[in-house]
């Protein structure tokens, strides 16, 4: 490589991640920015050749319809090298092949991920490297601080990134601009005026080939404890003073500082189930435990629910509960925020039976206000209007964005490592429950609405 190159290090770069997420956002990247020259290494333990890698990079990069000159470049002069990164040797030729300022993304599990942090420490890596980390960032709240640590004894926390791809979703990156760029949205958004909040992440794909990862995780771990509290956040934040990295991450992490269990009662504000056998569309799904590489006796969830309430000033008695379940009847990814009642109804106005509410759509993109408007016939029964606009689309998949802050050194859109800490210490008691069975494992069929009213 020539002076002035960057390299982007990705470890594991044969499995699922990388194929299906990192590879597609880094090509639509290339093809919609400016990186500049990016040296591409991938590294895993199987016996690859760089043809092989070549061959995976340009077939991902195909399924966004990446093109130009940057992602032609990167194509051409990527390379593979075998490595298990429980080896110091083997790290240290990996850190030898790099050239320019160094990104190491980890795509590998958080035990891989850690040994592979500690052996670095010792090994040293160049002053300006960052490091790039999957979720789950430990796999729980004592093994986040301790990674936290050794990832911060290698370099500064400005410099490591703890992906969280929705935080790259262009709505939850428009949810800054609404809150706090509209006097109407920003002055009812309190517990004066709001009565609950639910964030719903309802997929409807199963568990897609994913057992290794996913039953060692769970619908809270894989969604609740990541990407739920990180859309919280943004939500519930008071305002920071600027959009900069320290003052965003600020205001974040005081608001998950202020988050707890509703009640710290995991028995009465937490739900779990998993998905039997069922139909979805045209798709018929094994049930979740007879799903190639699970086992039963873990007990897996496929559903979760936990009601948490924000400790703050602005949100005090407001719920929120957040949702995020496999196998659904339909995908379904939105915040709904419901306001209260109207605080005095004129007798003779009729139908407001439902209370205001607003829709932020993940996906599709978009923001929905269904309220109470006079329509056809008598004028004093008002009827039920929405007012759906799309938000967005950016120009990039989440993972692009991810990648574009990455490749760009600004951490704006990175968890820091304190709110990964909080996050775990939030979901801890609901954990713990589980574990020692005080919440029952409920049962839904695939393609249903998940598990009934309790
Ligand atoms: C990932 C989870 O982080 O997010 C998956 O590991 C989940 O289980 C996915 O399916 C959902 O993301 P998206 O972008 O499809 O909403």
């Amino acid at each position: 490589g020539s002076a002035g190159t960057s390299t982007l290090l990705v470890l594991g770069a044969c499995g699922d991640l990388a194929a299906r997420l990192l590879l597609p956002g880094l090509g639509g990247l290339l093809t919609q920015r400016e990186v500049g020259d990016l040296f591409l290494v991938g590294s895993d333990t199987a016996e690859w050749s760089d043809d092989q890698w070549r061959q995976r990079v340009s077939e991902s990069f195909a399924t966004v319809s990446a093109n130009g000159k940057q992602a032609d470049e990167v194509v051409r002069s990527c390379r593979y090298l075998r490595a298990d990164v429980t080896d110091e040797d083997h790290l240290r030729r990996l850190l030898d092949a790099c050239t320019g300022q160094v990104t190491i993304y980890f795509a590998l599990p958080p035990a891989v991920t850690a040994r592979a942090c500690g052996l670095l420490a010792d090994l040293g890596v160049p002053e300006d490297t960052r490091l790039v980390m999957e979720k789950p960032f430990g796999t729980d709240g004592p093994s986040a601080h301790e990674l936290n640590e050794l990832v911060t004894r290698l370099v500064p926390e400005n410099q490591v990134y703890r992906v969280d791809h929705y935080l790259g979703m262009s709505t939850v990156l428009n949810m800054l601009g609404m809150r706090f760029a509209n006097r109407m949205l920003e002055s009812v958004l309190d517990a004066e005026n709001v009565s609950s909040v639910d964030i719903v992440f309802d997929e409807s794909l199963g568990l897609e080939g994913r057992a290794g990862y996913y039953d060692g995780a769970g619908a809270l771990v894989d969604m609740i404890q990541s990407h739920a509290l990180q859309v919280l956040a943004l939500l519930t934040m008071e305002a920071p003073s600027t959009l900069g990295a320290e003052d965003l991450q600020d205001a974040k992490s005081r608001v998950l500082r202020a988050t707890s269990l509703w009640d710290e009662d995991p028995v009465r504000y937490s739900r779990r189930a998993r998905y039997t056998a069922g139909t979805i569309g045209e798709r018929r799904l094994p049930a979740y435990v007879d799903e190639e590489g699970v086992d039963p006796a873990r007990r897996t969830e496929t559903f979760a629910e936990v009601v948490v309430a924000v400790n703050t000033w602005r949100w005090a008695g407001v719920p929120f509960r957040l949702r995020a379940g496999k196998a659904l009847s339909a995908l379904r990814k939105e915040a709904v925020i419901t306001f209260k009642g109207p605080r005095w109804v004129p007798e003779g106005l009729a139908g407001y039976e439902q209370p205001d509410r607003m829709r932020i759509g993940f996906d599709p993109d978009l923001v929905g206000l269904d309220f109470n408007l006079n329509g056809p016939g008598d004028p004093f029964t008002v009827d039920r209007v929405s007012l759906e606009s799309p938000s967005g689309p950016g120009d990039l998949p989440p993972y692009g964005e991810v990648l574009a802050e990455v490749l760009g050194g600004d951490p704006t859109m990175s968890v820091r490592g304190d709110q990964a800490e909080q996050a775990w210490r939030i979901v801890a008691p609901v954990r713990a429950a589980w574990r020692d069975d005080r919440v029952e494992l409920e049962e839904y069929p695939a393609g249903s609405d998940g598990p009934g009213a309790p």
